[in-house]
């Protein structure tokens, strides 16, 4: 009884740890695309070939509903695969949605016009593909006016944490922020807009400064799809639980095991 969780790697985790929590009832089957990843750097065709791909393999594994954990997949593909039709009894629902519907003060379905929220400037940290897709302010757009987003393209971040050199993953925040802060030097929140930088929400909290709030999707992903699973009882599938990876086994279940703080195994898709 299954949820699939989907990320280009390590950090659908920190979407999947959330949700565990929330919901500690449910079996969730996660897929990293390791052997691709990371995404971030890849061109559209790509990004939606692999993240159809995946999506397919999961639903072929019996989940009904499979959420990508992975904003620039969210991004990049999402819209396409839903426009274009998904199979009888089969979902797949991203993560960019209840985090703009957080920011601008809606509930799930909430599309009344455009309205004025009490954020104003806000720092957007995502994958070179995710900025370049621009969905998050478009999907601003659709419900908030006055905002300001100024985006960060985060190049490097992902792959160092794919090769367990945290080192430079911090390193490279640093530079980010700095970059950030010559275009925008008082954000009020920053929005951490791929799955894999809560994994370095430190880094983010001392390079930006206390004043800003920073803002994590996974609670605000569990959240989301604990309302969904409410309404919607029969995406709960027939999958086993499980970790998944196109990649090294043996280096995923190391890094997720060292991340999550508890045994984590994975197997080959
Ligand atoms: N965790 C993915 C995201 O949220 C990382 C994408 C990548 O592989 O570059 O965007």
């Amino acid at each position: 009884m299954a949820i699939g969780i989907f990320d280009s790697g390590l950090g659908g985790l920190t979407v999947l740890d959330a949700a565990q929590s929330r919901l500690p009832q449910m079996e969730f089957l996660y897929y990293a695309d390791s052997a691709n990843a990371p995404y971030g750097v890849r061109t559209p065709e790509d990004i939606q070939k692999l993240t159809e791909r995946a999506v397919k393999n999961l639903w072929y594994r019996g989940c009904n509903l499979v959420i990508l954990a992975c904003n620039t997949a969210s991004a990049v593909a999402l819209r396409r695969m839903q426009e274009a039709g998904v199979p009888n009894g089969k979902r797949v629902l991203g993560v960019f949605v209840p985090l703009i519907e957080t920011l601008t003060e809606r509930k799930w379905g909430d599309n009344s016009a455009p309205r004025e929220v009490a954020i104003k400037d806000v720092a957007l940290f995502a994958t070179p593909a995710t900025v370049a897709s621009r969905a998050f302010q478009r999907e601003f757009a659709f419900r908030a006016i006055g905002v300001d987003v100024e985006a960060q393209a985060c190049a490097g971040v992902v792959d160092a944490i794919e090769n367990g050199d945290m080192i430079l993953a911090e390193g490279l925040v640093r530079s980010h922020v700095e970059a950030l802060k010559r275009k925008m030097p008082n954000p009020e929140a920053a929005v951490l807009g791929c799955t894999h930088y809560p994994l370095l929400a430190d880094a983010f909290k001392k390079a930006l400064g206390k004043s800003v709030t920073i803002i994590c999707q996974g609670n605000l992903v569990a959240n989301s799809l604990a309302d969904y699973l409410d309404r919607h009882q029969d995406m709960v599938g027939d999958g086993l639980a499980g970790f998944l990876t196109t990649g090294n086994t043996q280096k995923m279940t190391e890094q997720a095991t060292r991340f999550l703080g508890r045994p984590i195994f994975f197997e080959a898709v």
